[in-house]
């Protein structure tokens, strides 16, 4: 689905006409919308979810660069929220039978894509939902409701491993896969699905740091090595903070053991599933790693990165 441009309105295919674009990720081109790059398909549903999106105070958002482990935090977040409705010791959890992106959906991917109007009766208080649109782009309302944004972070090496992975699976049907040489150029000139990497990384940053009951920033990698304190964090941003009762019944391990990669892609949705979308849904498991660009990049690809990493993000703060 990612690749049909059949279906983008005449309005849409003129304003993509005055865009700047290159060689594509997934459709044959990506477009510069806003000063980020996305895919023709998609800026339709950006632009449909900037007019017509009402945040609500009470709203959770999840933020990411794709392949940051959207789908890792999507099933943290809504077991987390959910956990008095749907305790996480009973057998038939959501968790266990719906892929995490059915249970949170895209914004301008799933619920405003293609121009559609969601409806959102079903939804529940707090409404989880997610984007992947940088701070900029947000729809207005987002930006000045106390509307809550959990962002999450991952080392731009493995993301973009991640990534050309990804994008290679989802064209299997075009047989070439993408080099990844020039997709490494891609990525580092900034033109990857909703990049340049950077800028939406350092927006996000600055707003947490400026705004830290508004924005959370979370990394990948620390969730990996401290996934209890980095769950606590989260629980207390949300203001739903984990009592002594829990944490002395392993409430924050169950949650940890259900979000496992191993545990949620041998489910029988993720492993055999598709998505309402299209995507099957093990395309969203592959390794669950750190590191694993070592096993992909050259040392002239190293180094590069790191010389970009350095240049873009010295003095922020952040350490990759
Ligand atoms: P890899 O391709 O490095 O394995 P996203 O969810 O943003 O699309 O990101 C997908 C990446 O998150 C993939 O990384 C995927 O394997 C990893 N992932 C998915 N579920 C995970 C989990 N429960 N724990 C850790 N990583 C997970």
């Amino acid at each position: 689905k990612y690749l049909q441009e059949d279906e983008i309105s005449d309005e849409c295919k003129k304003l993509l006409l005055t865009l700047p674009k290159e060689r594509g990720w997934l459709a044959s081109h990506i477009y510069n919308y806003q000063g980020f790059w996305v895919a023709p398909r998609f800026i339709q549903g950006v632009i449909a979810c900037q007019q017509q999106f009402q945040a609500q105070d009470s709203d959770i958002i999840l933020v990411t660069t794709p392949k940051s482990g959207t789908t890792w935090l999507k099933s943290l977040l809504f077991v987390l929220v959910n956990r008095m409705k749907y305790p996480v010791f009973e057998q038939n959890h959501p968790l266990l039978v719906k892929n995490p992106h059915d249970l949170i959906p895209f914004l301008e991917i799933k619920l405003y894509v293609d121009g559609l109007v969601p409806n959102f009766a079903s939804f529940t208080s707090p409404r989880l939902l997610s984007t992947h649109m940088p701070f900029a782009s947000l729809p207005k309302s987002v930006q000045d409701s106390k509307t809550k944004l959990v962002y999450l972070c991952r080392n731009p090496k493995d993301t973009f491993i991640s990534l050309w992975h990804f994008t290679n699976n989802l064209r299997l049907h075009h047989k070439d896969i993408h080099p990844i040489e020039e997709k490494f150029e891609s990525f580092c000139k900034g033109v990857s699905l909703y990049g340049p990497f950077w800028n939406h990384v350092l927006d996000y940053w600055k707003q947490s740091i400026e705004k830290p009951n508004k924005v959370l920033f979370l990394m990948y990698e620390e969730i990996k090595v401290q996934p209890k304190l980095q769950l606590k964090r989260l629980a207390e941003f949300l203001e739903c903070p984990f009592s002594i009762e829990e944490e002395n019944c392993g409430v924050m391990d169950e949650i940890l053991r259900m979000c496992s990669f191993e545990n949620l892609s041998n489910l029988e949705v993720n492993a055999d599933g598709k998505l309402s979308t299209g995507e099957e849904n093990n395309a969203f498991f592959r390794k669950g790693e750190v590191g694993d660009w070592k096993n992909y990049f050259t040392i002239e690809m190293s180094e590069k990165l790191n010389h970009i990493i350095e240049q873009k993000f010295q003095g922020s703060g952040i350490k990759f």
